[in-house]
């Protein structure tokens, strides 16, 4: 692991080769001004070589004589070997050894690879819908056997007893037989040892078999096209959820599902987007729909009815009681999803009204379930999901944090896509921003994982104070009033893809902070439900469509997460995705899920006399009672 060193603070960050100069300055807390997202437009990324190789892409930004004196644009750079770099103006960025200790204190959790997370559960590919290849003995005179018998015979041959047919697949069942001229392939779904005839192609087509695997946030939608011979991830998109013009939380899209027509209309955009999504998808893997045998969907349990068209208003009112939280599997054709009428969907089963499918499948994707550690399993979306318990005990709960933290409710937030700001630093003399997005294209906005270290950055800058008031008074252009009230300007115009200036507002601190505060209430009610506190915890996982890095020292530093040791807590992506795609390659996977949603104790909050109490206490920057943040107290103290 090359080892980059930045004068004239001399601070070193380990950084894996072909690292980025700037990512790796953000790393070690070094400010660099930055205001472009690491685009190599803005020229305010200088660095000068003093020792070491990098890869550098050339720029007209720097002038001959500026590159022979070594001057380099960290944004435009890769780290090749070990490397020393001088800031050539220096910018404090403050008490360095105060934020060395807050980073130790909770080091960057780290980020699951795909195969680590695989890793973690060990699932093999062998999924619900599997494809035969067989050669059926041709009928005679003397062997006149019905076409269905002898194909049950042949099929038996290959270990599929007891097998029933869909009358779909009947009807063509002597026409596919003979246009293959008896060497077909057959699909068969196998659910609780019982096998269902799904498909019949008259040719081999055992090497094209996929799922696709979604994820039905409250929020965002996700959509994968999964290999079902290899288990690979093939091709990906997202969007925002177009339910949201309907209402941004489950309770308005609960009411307006009563109105007339509501509940169609609710179900006809989902399902109108996620075809869309599997379109993009499967155009990305170059694959075609045709080959598509299961669907996997994850979602809490308002998004499930409605994504399959069954009346949520149930779970509105008390005792709160859904329709259904283990699903059985579902023609595909019925639900209004463009797909081979042969293909199933199958929703992730949930625990309650409150605790959907989308947590069972992150508690599968984390593996907790089957651990000796006392684990911790929070997802921060429109609800913050959090899930307490190891192998022997699971208890869950919910609670409403709002679309904060994927961009929703927030002036310039967006989705963790192309160009989302996704990584900011405050130079606390100036104020001056450095920031990175994803893929290193021209902002477009602010993505979760930006929001996060942002709202944390304005606080240790001082340009916002714990209530997440902004100060007018600072000698800096960077904050000012706008439309909307005070705003800290995050990028110029002229540095942004969009034409105004992306800003974050005092109403979206606002909404971020109540967000983290129903969040770090959830968390904290229930562990005290459990008898336990966060240092009992010998593992935690948090899941959230964030973008490639949380960091969450900035995490505990809005008081989003308590404070504890940061070696312990790994960062797990979309869990409920992981889940829908477990599941979709993985029969034994599905079944665990069953099993998880009936383990599961469900601790309703909102009759929690405790939480509302917890819930004021946190509206504050990290928390009223800052003694539970000891190293940010240190920090706010200015202290080491
Ligand atoms: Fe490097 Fe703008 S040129 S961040």
């Amino acid at each position: 692991m090359p080892k980059v060193n930045f004068l004239p603070d001399n601070v070193t960050v380990d950084v894996s080769k072909d690292e980025n100069l700037l990512r790796a300055a953000m790393q070690g807390e070094v400010h660099i001004s930055a205001t472009c997202g690491g685009v190599g437009t803005c020229g305010k990324c200088r660095v000068v070589l003093e020792k070491g190789e990098l890869e550098t892409t050339d720029t007209e930004l720097l002038t001959d004589e500026e590159k022979k004196k070594g001057y380099r644009l960290a944004c435009l750079c890769k780290v090749k070997s070990d490397a020393e770099l001088r800031i050539p103006v220096e910018a404090r960025r403050g008490e360095r050894a105060v934020l060395d200790r807050l980073r130790e204190a909770a080091a960057f959790g780290v980020m699951l690879s795909t195969e680590d997370i695989h890793a973690l559960v060990d699932f093999k590919v062998d999924p619900l819908i599997q494809k035969v290849y067989v050669e059926v003995e041709k009928p005679s005179l003397s062997n006149n056997t019905d076409d269905l018998s002898r194909l049950e015979q042949t099929l038996k041959k290959k270990g599929y007893e007891d097998l029933s047919i869909d009358y779909d697949i009947l009807v063509d069942l002597a026409e596919k037989l003979r246009e293959g001229d008896f060497k077909i392939t057959v699909s068969i779904m196998t659910l609780d040892n019982n096998h269902t005839i799904v498909r019949i192609d008259s040719s081999d087509t055992t090497k094209s078999n996929l799922a696709l695997a979604f994820d039905i946030g409250t929020t965002t939608l996700y959509a994968e096209v999964i290999d079902l011979i290899s288990g690979d991830i093939l091709g990906k998109a997202s969007d925002y959820n177009p339910q949201i013009s309907f209402g941004e939380d489950v309770i308005t899209r609960i009411v307006f599902s009563v109105k007339e027509n509501g509940l169609k209309k609710l179900q006809k955009a989902v399902i109108g987007d996620f075809n869309k999504l599997a379109k993009e998808a499967l155009e990305k893997s170059g694959r075609k729909i045709e080959e598509v045998s299961i669907i996997t969907a994850a979602g809490n349990t308002t998004m499930a009815h409605l994504f399959l068209g069954i009346s949520p208003k149930n779970i509105r009112q008390e005792p709160y009681i859904p329709t259904v939280t283990h699903w059985p599997a579902i023609k595909t054709s019925k639900v209004g999803l463009k797909s081979p009428k042969s293909s199933r969907t199958f929703v992730l089963p949930g625990r309650a009204s409150y605790v959907g499918g989308d947590v069972t499948a992150g508690v599968l994707a984390s593996g907790m379930y089957k651990s000796d550690k006392l684990t911790l399993y929070l997802d921060v979306g429109t609800n913050g999901e959090i899930v307490l318990g190891n192998k022997e005990w699971l208890m869950a709960c919910s609670c409403s944090a709002g679309p904060a933290f994927e961009g929703g409710t927030i002036q310039h937030g967006c989705r963790a896509t192309l160009g989302a700001i996704e990584q900011v630093r405050l130079n606390w003399e100036d104020h001056e921003p450095m920031i990175l997005t994803i893929g290193q294209a021209k902002p477009i906005g602010i993505c979760g994982s930006g929001l996060i270290t942002a709202l944390a950055e304005l606080f240790l800058a001082k340009v916002i104070n714990p209530r997440g008031k902004i100060n007018l008074n600072l000698e800096t252009k960077r904050t000012r009033k706008g439309k909307s009230g005070a705003e800290y300007v995050l990028v110029n115009k002229e540095d942004a893809k969009i034409d105004r200036d992306i800003v974050i507002t005092e109403v979206d601190i606002d909404n971020l902070i109540r967000a983290k505060a129903a969040v770090y209430a959830g968390i904290t009610t229930l562990l005290d439900n459990a008898g336990i506190t966060i240092d009992d915890v010998e593992q935690a996982y948090i899941a959230g469509g964030f973008g490639n890095y949380l960091e969450l020292d900035k995490a505990m530093l809005i008081g989003l997460f308590p404070e504890t040791d940061g070696s312990k807590v790994k960062f797990l992506g979309n869990g409920s995705l992981l889940g829908a795609r477990l599941a979709a390659i993985s029969a034994k996977a599905h079944k665990e899920l069953n099993d998880i949603a009936r383990r599961m104790t469900y601790i309703e909050l909102s009759v929690d006399p405790t939480f509302m109490d917890r819930y004021m206490a946190a509206l504050f920057l990290p928390h009223t009672d800052v003694k539970l943040f000891p190293t940010v107290k240190k920090l706010m103290e200015g202290g080491g």
